[in-house]
C-alpha cells in the first residue's frame, strides 16, 4: 500500500496538511493550511484534488474555521458555520463528495443544537475524522469487489488519477491494482497522461511507480491502438459523480476510453464510493460540468502551444453514459450493468 497521505489534520495547531499535487511528480512536498481562502484556493488550483480527497479536505476546512469562531451562542455559530460551508461549496462543482461531506459536517451542527459551541467545535473535528476513516475503509473494499471482476496477470487501462492521493487510501480504480500486489498477484497499468493536466502522467504513473507497480505511460490518443493490440483486458476508472440513473461523470477523456472499450469488447469499470453517487441528479445530463481557464491548454506547463486569443473550450469532466459501463463498483458491491433500479436497489430504496 502506498504510504503517502494527501490530507491530514493537525489538531494541537488546528491546521491542514495537505500533498501539492500540483508538484508532483518532481517534488513531493506538503502545504500547511490554517486559513479556508488557502483551502479553497488549495481544491481551485488541484493542488488536492480527486472527488473522496476533496470531500475530505473540505471536511476539515469546515472543521478548521470553526475552531476560530469566536462566538457563544448556538444561533451564531450556526449562521457563520452556513457562510463557511456556502463558501467552500463554490471552490469546484463537478464531485458530489465536496458536498457530501460539507451536508454531513453540517448535519452534525443541526442535529447538536442543545451543545455547547465548546463541544459542537470537537464534534466537528470527530466527523471529519471519520469521512476520511470511512473512505479509506470504502476504498479498500472496493478494492476487494474489483478484484473479483480480474484475473492474475492482466492488464488494466486507467485514465486520470484514482489512486491513493485522490483519497484517504488505496484510492478507487486503483484500489484493486494495491490490494493485488498485497496478495502477490500482478495486475498491470497502462496509465492515459489525461489531457490537459496530465493527472495520469504526473499523479497515476508516480504512486504506482513508488509502490513497485509495473505501469506503462501513453498519451491519451493511443489508448485505441493499445486496445487494438490486444494490449488491455480491463478499463478501470474513477468517477466524480454518478446519477440516479449510473451515468457517471469523470475526468475529460472518460467517455471516449468508454466507446472504445465498447469497440473492442473490453469490460469498461466505474469505481467509487457510495458517497460519489448522487441519487438527487437523476440522469448524466443534469450533473453540473466544471469549465477550467483556456490558459490550462494554452500555456500548459509555461509552454505557449496555441495562437494568442485562440477560441478555447475547456471542459474537466464527460459523462459516460450508463449503457457502455459494464458494472459500478461501490464499497457495497458491484451494479452490474448499470441501470437507475438497480442503483435505487444498492441503496435499499
Ligand atoms: O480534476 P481532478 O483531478 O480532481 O479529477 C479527478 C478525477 O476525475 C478522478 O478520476 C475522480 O475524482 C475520482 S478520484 C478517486
Amino acid at each position: 500500500m502506498l504510504q503517502v497521505e494527501s490530507v491530514r489534520y493537525l489538531k494541537e495547531e488546528n491546521q491542514i496538511i495537505i500533498l501539492d499535487q500540483t508538484l508532483l511528480p518532481t517534488k513531493e512536498e506538503y502545504l500547511t493550511i490554517s486559513t479556508i481562502e488557502s483551502l479553497w484556493e488549495a481544491i481551485v488550483k488541484l493542488q488536492v484534488r480527486g472527488a473522496p480527497a476533496i470531500g475530505i479536505a473540505a471536511a476539515y476546512g469546515a472543521a478548521m474555521a470553526a475552531q476560530k469562531l469566536d462566538v457563544t451562542s448556538y444561533e451564531a455559530f450556526n449562521q457563520e458555520y452556513q457562510a463557511i460551508t456556502a463558501y467552500l461549496a463554490s471552490s469546484r462543482p463537478t464531485a458530489v463528495n465536496l458536498f457530501w461531506a460539507l451536508n454531513r459536517m453540517e448535519q452534525i451542527v443541526k442535529d447538536h443544537s442543545h451543545q455547547s459551541v465548546a463541544q459542537l467545535k470537537v464534534q466537528l473535528i470527530e466527523e471529519a475524522d471519520l469521512i476520511k476513516k470511512e473512505d479509506a475503509q470504502m476504498c479498500k473494499q472496493i478494492g476487494e469487489h474489483a478484484l473479483t471482476l480480474l484475473e492474475d496477470g492482466q492488464t488494466v487501462l486507467t485514465h486520470c488519477n484514482a489512486g491513493a492521493i485522490a483519497t484517504a487510501q488505496y484510492g478507487t480504480a486503483l484500489a484493486p491494482i494495491y490490494l493485488a500486489k498485497e496478495r502477490g498477484m500482478t495486475l498491470r497499468v497502462y496509465a492515459d497522461e489525461t489531457r490537459p493536466l496530465l493527472q495520469g502522467a504526473r499523479l497515476t504513473t508516480w504512486e504506482l511507480m513508488k509502490a513497485g507497480i509495473d505501469v506503462t505511460l501513453i498519451t491519451d490518443n493511443m489508448a485505441a491502438m493499445v486496445m487494438q493490440q490486444g494490449k488491455i483486458d480491463a478499463v478501470i476508472v474513477g468517477c466524480d459523480r454518478i446519477a440516479a440513473n449510473g451515468d457517471a461523470a469523470n475526468k475529460i477523456g472518460t467517455y471516449g476510453v468508454a466507446v472504445l472499450a465498447e469497440k473492442h469488447g473490453i469490460p469498461f469499470y466505474v469505481a467509487g464510493p457510495t458517497s460519489t453517487i448522487d441519487m438527487d441528479t437523476k440522469t448524466g445530463s443534469e450533473i453540473p460540468i466544471e469549465e477550467r481557464e483556456a490558459i490550462e491548454i494554452t500555456n500548459g506547463f509555461g509552454k505557449q502551444t496555441a495562437p494568442d486569443g485562440v477560441k478555447v473550450y475547456n471542459p474537466a469532466f464527460d459523462v459516460t453514459p450508463h449503457e457502455l459501463i459494464t458494472a459500478i463498483i461501490t464499497e457495497k458491491g458491484v451494479i452490474e450493468r448499470p441501470d437507475e433500479a438497480k442503483m435505487r436497489a444498492m441503496f435499499g430504496e
